[in-house]
């Protein structure tokens, strides 16, 4: 995939977790493509590999780093490793997440609750806490939330769980941005709207196209650009935002 934006991040270090595939995949991808070396962090160690060789191709730097980042142990040695393998880290995408079936919330178990919220919350909460410590020395990194529509408006199929941990994940970036931008540090957050990715629910882009002004739902490349503006240093004003990339999904 050849992901390019007018941003220039040539010799910046970059992190993305979930980046097997999907949307974190692509987000690695546009950050090569715009100059920064990329550690690929999932809990599939074979896609990890497979994302990261696809970039060492195009002739950047990539290394794969197999973590489950609900264990806060294992996120911080991927912030380790990449670190070792590329010296330093200025830029980190907390995309790994996951989404439970739907369900009506009287059928909601413990166990949804917690996997749901032990990645998508706790578990990014612990990697921006490894993120910012690694970055803190420097002065200076750009750290990006990946939430969801779901975060700001009740999805028309029951999401009760995955809605709640992407609204936390909103308001988690502003408490962040505001402790850490003294620290040099810019978080933000990206609320994709219903984005084409392998794993989505077939039933999910019906509901998106039944009232998506645009009337279509987004590709991996409609939503990395925000990546790279959000990694660049044009966005070094933007402390604690989240953008909302949805087509106007969430205006209606
Ligand atoms: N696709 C969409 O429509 C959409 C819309 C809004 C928000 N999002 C969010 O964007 C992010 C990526 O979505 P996607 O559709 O690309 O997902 P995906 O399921 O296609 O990919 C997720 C990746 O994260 C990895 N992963 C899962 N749990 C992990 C863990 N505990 N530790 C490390 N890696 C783990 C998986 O192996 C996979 O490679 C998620 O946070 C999702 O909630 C997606």
């Amino acid at each position: 995939m050849d992901i390019k934006g007018g941003f220039c991040l040539k010799g910046r270090k970059a992190m993305v977790t979930g980046s097997g595939q999907g949307l974190g995949k692509a987000f690695a991808l546009a950050l090569a493509g715009a100059g920064a070396d990329v550690s690929i962090v999932d809990i599939n160690m074979d896609k990890a590999q497979l994302t990261a060789s696809e970039i060492v191709l195009t002739g950047a730097k990539a290394v794969a780093i197999k973590a489950d980042i609900s264990d806060p142990g294992e996120s911080r040695k991927a912030v380790e490793e990449t670190i070792r393998s590329l010296g330093r880290l200025d830029i980190a995408v907390n995309n790994a997440g996951v989404s439970p079936p739907i369900s009506d919330s009287v059928d909601i178990t413990a166990e949804t609750w917690d996997k749901t919220m032990g990645v998508n919350l706790r578990g990014l909460f612990f990697c921006a806490q490894a993120e910012a410590k690694a970055m803190m020395p420097n002065k200076y990194g750009k750290i990006i939330n990946i939430a969801s529509i779901c975060g700001h408006i009740v999805w028309p199929k029951f999401q009760a769980v995955y809605s709640i941990s992407k609204a936390g994940v909103i308001h988690l970036t502003r408490c962040l941005a505001v402790e850490w931008a003294p620290h040099g540090i810019r978080v933000n957050s990206i609320s994709p709207g219903v984005t084409m990715t392998p794993d989505l629910f077939p039933d999910v882009p019906p509901v998106f196209l039944r009232k998506a002004p645009l009337g279509k739902t987004a590709n991996v490349r409609d939503i990395a650009g925000a990546v790279l503006y959000l990694s660049s240093p044009e966005s070094d004003f933007m402390v604690g935002q989240d953008m909302v990339l949805d087509g106007g999904y969430t205006l209606l």
